[in-house]
C-alpha cells in the first residue's frame, strides 16, 4: 500500500507527520462500508480479523511509541497489552492466533476509539520532537508495518468474503490502473554462493526484523521472469494434507502455462492455414462428384433432346450402376415433342407449325 505522499520540499518531520495521518487513514478507509460483523470474523486460522488487524497495528504504536517517549504514559487498556500483541515475546504473552475471532469485546467502536486516541498522542509527539532521530525511525517501522497489515486486511476479507455464499462484493470498481503486460524473459541464474538479507551500506538503514541477519545461502542453478506473472499466466493446485508430522498442511503447486500457450498458438496458426485449403479442396472434391453423378443424367438428357418426332423407338442409354438413375433410363419414360395441326378455324394461317410439349408414357 503506497500512502498519499506528502510534499518532497517540505522538512523531514512535517513530512513523517503527512505520512502518519495518510497511512493510519487508509486503513480505516479500507473497513468503510464494512459491517462489524464483517470486522469481527476469523475465517480461518492463519486469517484475523479486520477488528484485530485495525487494533494490532495500534498496539504497535502504543507499545513501541508512546511507551517509550510519551511522558507519564498510560495504556488505553491495558488488557490490550496481551490481546493485540501477534508474536512479539519480548513485549509478553499472546492471544492464541487461531481464537482471535473469538475476542468480541472490545467491540469495533471500541478499536475505533482505541485508534482515534494513539493517533492523536502520536502525533504530539511528533510535533513536540521533531528533531528526535529515534522516533521518527520507529515511527516509520511502525507505518511500514501498518502498510503490510493493510494487505494482509485484503487478502484476509478476500477469504472471508469468498466463503459466503451470497458472494458479497467488496467494491465493485478497485481502483486500479491499466496494465499492459510486457513480453515475458526467462533470465537464468548459474547459482552458487550468495550474500542474503538487509546491507545497511548497499539498502539505507531501514530494514524489516525478518530481513536480517544478512547471511550467506548456497543458490541451485534457476531461472526467474523478467516481470510478475500475471493469474491468466500460471495455475495453481492447493490440496489440503492431513496427517503431517507437524499438522494440517497444504500443499501448492504452480504451473506456468507457457507451453500450453505456445501450443495453443502453434494451432491457431496452424489452423489460419489450414482451413481455407481444406475448405477449397472439400469444395472441388464435391464439385467433382457432383458431377460425376450427374453425367449418366447430362448423357440421357442430350440423348432424349435428338430424338426426332419419326424416331419415337429409340431409348436412352441406361447406366450399369443400377441405381435411381438407372431405373429411370430403363422405365422408357420419355418426353417427345409432338407436332400438333392447326385447327381448321385457324387453317388461314398456313404452314404454321405449333409445338407443343406432351408427356406421353411410351411402352
Ligand atoms: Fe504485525
Amino acid at each position: 500500500m503506497t500512502p498519499e505522499p506528502a510534499s518532497a520540499t517540505e522538512p523531514s518531520a512535517p513530512r513523517l507527520a503527512a505520512a502518519f495521518a495518510a497511512v493510519r487513514a487508509a486503513s480505516c478507509r479500507l473497513v468503510d462500508g464494512l459491517s462489524p460483523e464483517d470486522c469481527q470474523v476469523q475465517s480461518m486460522p492463519d486469517a484475523s480479523p479486520l477488528k484485530w488487524h485495525l487494533a494490532h497495528v495500534t498496539w504497535f504504536f502504543e507499545t513501541f511509541v508512546l511507551e517509550r517517549f510519551e511522558p507519564g504514559f498510560r495504556p488505553f487498556d491495558t488488557a490490550f497489552r496481551v490481546l493485540f500483541n501477534s508474536y512479539y515475546q519480548t513485549v509478553g504473552p499472546q492471544h492464541p492466533r487461531p481464537s482471535r475471532g473469538l475476542v468480541t469485546r472490545p467491540d469495533l467502536a471500541r478499536v475505533l476509539a482505541y485508534r482515534a486516541q494513539v493517533d492523536e498522542r502520536v502525533g504530539q509527539l511528533l510535533v513536540q520532537r521533531t528533531d528526535d532521530a529515534a522516533l521518527a525511525e520507529l515511527v516509520t517501522l511502525g507505518l511500514h508495518h501498518e502498510q503490510q497489515h493493510q494487505e494482509l486486511m485484503l487478502t484476509d476479507l478476500k477469504h472471508l468474503l469468498w466463503q459466503n455464499p451470497l458472494r458479497p462484493a467488496y467494491a465493485r470498481r478497485w481502483p486500479l490502473a491499466p496494465v499492459a503486460p510486457q513480453p515475458l524473459r526467462w533470465i537464468g541464474h548459474d547459482g552458487g554462493w550468495a550474500g542474503i538479507g538487509h546491507d545497511a551500506q548497499r539498502d539505507g538503514a531501514f530494514a524489516f526484523d525478518n530481513e536480517g541477519p544478512r547471511h550467506r545461502v548456497h543458490l541451485a542453478p534457476f531461472e526467474i521472469a523478467s516481470r510478475p506473472l500475471s493469474n491468466g499466466e500460471f495455475r495453481v493446485l492447493a490440496r489440503s494434507l492431513d496427517g503431517t508430522a507437524t499438522g494440517p498442511m497444504t500443499l501448492v503447486v504452480a504451473k506456468n502455462l507457457d507451453d500450453v500457450n505456445e501450443s495453443v498458438n502453434i494451432l491457431k496458426r496452424s489452423l489460419a492455414v489450414a482451413i481455407p485449403i481444406v475448405t477449397g479442396l472439400l469444395a472441388l472434391l464435391v464439385w467433382w462428384l457432383t458431377g460425376r453423378v450427374l453425367r449418366p443424367v447430362e448423357s440421357i438428357r442430350r440423348e432424349v433432346a435428338s430424338i426426332e418426332g419419326h424416331e419415337l423407338h429409340r431409348r436412352v442409354p441406361a447406366p450399369e450402376s443400377g441405381d435411381e438413375i438407372a431405373r429411370l433410363a430403363s422405365t422408357s419414360f420419355m418426353f417427345i415433342f409432338v407436332e400438333v395441326p392447326a385447327p381448321p378455324w385457324k387453317a388461314s394461317t398456313t404452314n404454321w407449325k405449333r409445338s407443343a410439349r406432351t408427356c406421353c408414357p411410351v411402352k
